[in-house]
């Protein structure tokens, strides 16, 4: 079994919904990175970017990821754009298996078309989606041990790929 597992994918991969699943199927303690930086901020999510930015929305992301390399029993549900930081790219491997859950951008921006994030408050948010999305694709792409496209998967099967897809991968590394 592994240590802990991680979640990455675009905003509206489903990976709040899927890591609670994930957690009650093998009963590992859920926590979300932005949960950790809006606890250590002393801010909501939105009042950092609006207050500070997004330059140090990120180094606060950076400093959750290292508090979490070493320990065990963790489902990390993480944000969009954690992987667009070279050095969290290094570190999200160390934490566990990185599982990228992955949809195309049409299917993504109609499960964000309605939320407050701050990255989607523009003029053109399908357009910011696309965007987005194809700058960072290489980037989870680096990141993640695996891929799964939930597009046309619920968040139960969603999870359950998950573990089945890392659970061949260790048997592959153990032959
Ligand atoms: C972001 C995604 C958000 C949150 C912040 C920035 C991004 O998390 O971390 O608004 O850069 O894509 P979710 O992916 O959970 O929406």
């Amino acid at each position: 079994m592994f240590r802990n597992l991680v979640l990455v994918g675009f905003m509206g991969s489903g990976k709040s919904s899927v890591g609670r699943l994930l957690s009650s199927l093998t009963g590992f303690a859920l926590v979300d990175t932005d949960t950790l930086v809006a606890q250590e901020a002393g801010q909501s999510i939105p009042a950092i970017f609006r207050r500070h930015g997004e330059e140090h929305f990120r180094a606060l992301e950076t400093g959750v990821l290292q508090s979490l390399v070493g320990r065990i029993g963790l489902v990390v549900a993480t944000g969009g754009g954690i992987v667009t930081v070279e050095e969290n790219r290094r570190l999200l491997p160390q934490i566990g298996p990185v599982v990228w859950l992955d949809a195309s951008p049409d299917h993504l921006y109609q499960r964000v078309k309605h939320s407050k994030r701050p990255l989607l408050q523009t003029a053109d948010p399908r357009r910011t989606v696309e965007e987005l999305y194809r700058a960072r694709e290489p980037l989870y792409q680096e990141a993640a041990t695996v891929r799964i496209d939930s597009t046309n998967l619920t968040h139960r099967q969603t999870a359950e790929a998950v573990l089945a897809l890392l659970r061949q991968q260790q048997e592959q590394q153990q032959q």
